[in-house]
């Protein structure tokens, strides 16, 4: 996709590989949009990088609020990219040590927000972008965020594996969906990112974590998935698709 006088909006983009992303879009000197929850940097982040950077605060499961959002995206002009990292996890057991059931409103929140929040953002940044004028025959580019957990949820991720395999599920289908309007849809699913998720771990954790990667032996940095969520806003043959971003990782039951 062209991004030549366009605009692109990134939710999740106060941190991490959503403030990596926003970052290299902006030094490739589009106008983006970072979407993220009132409580974050977004504001801050914005400031810091500069006048082409927004911030239009909002939870991705709230419908006015990203619409709002996208309203910030398309003032600068036509919204020809997504890019979707908001998430979050959190620990969910079948059955827990004192034998009682698995936290169902937990499970659900998780969901709402990886799974329900992503076709909420999709839809209403799709329904913009199909207002587009084609430029070199697309209208627009979606990229989302599974993770390998969709594959190899580890115990404890049950909501978190079932959203992200969601995602993956939603990536084939919206992309014939919206193969009408010319806007691709793709996902990426990264390994272990070194992000503030991580952050609270303490560093012979997180060598611990690096160590199980096959191939480079360690965590992956949020330039390298801006890097591919870049690459595939520029190449038209990638639509459809989930693309592991794991230094050859498989993850273990723990
Ligand atoms: N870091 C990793 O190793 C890793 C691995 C696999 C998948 N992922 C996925 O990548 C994405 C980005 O993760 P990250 O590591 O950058 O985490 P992060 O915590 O640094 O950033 C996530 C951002 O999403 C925002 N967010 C959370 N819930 C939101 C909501 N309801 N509405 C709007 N914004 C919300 C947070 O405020 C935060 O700024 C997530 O979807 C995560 O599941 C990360």
């Amino acid at each position: 996709m062209n991004l030549d006088n366009a605009s692109a909006l990134v939710t999740g983009g106060a941190s991490g590989l959503g403030l990596a992303t926003v970052t290299a879009l902006v030094d490739r000197g589009v106008p983006t949009t970072i979407v993220d929850l009132p409580s974050s940097a977004g504001a801050e982040v914005a400031e810091k990088l500069g006048d082409l950077a927004s911030f239009s605060p909002a939870d991705v499961r709230d419908a006015d609020a990203v619409d709002a959002a996208l309203d910030v995206a398309t003032s600068k002009a036509p919204l020809r990219a997504l890019v979707h990292c908001a998430g979050r996890g959190g620990t969910v057991r079948l059955v827990n040590k004192d034998g009682s059931a698995g936290d169902y409103d937990l499970y659900k929140e998780i969901v709402d927000i990886n799974l329900v929040g992503t076709f909420n953002v999709l839809r209403l940044a799709a329904a913009r972008m199909a207002a587009n004028e084609p430029v070199d025959g697309e209208r627009g580019v979606c990229v989302l965020t599974a993770s390998v957990a969709a594959w190899e949820g580890q115990i404890g991720q049950i909501p978190y594996a079932s959203a992200k395999a969601g995602v993956v599920g939603m990536t084939l289908v919206a992309a014939r969906d919206l193969s009408r309007a010319k806007i691709r849809v793709c996902s990426l699913a990264p390994g272990i990112f070194d992000t503030p998720i991580l952050a609270r771990f303490s560093d012979e954790i997180r060598d611990g974590l690096a160590a199980q990667v096959p191939h480079p032996a360690r965590l992956g940095r949020p330039e390298e998935f801006a890097s591919t969520a870049l690459h595939v806003i520029d190449n038209a043959m990638l639509n459809g698709e989930t693309i592991r971003l794991d230094g050859a990782i498989r993850m273990s039951p723990r």
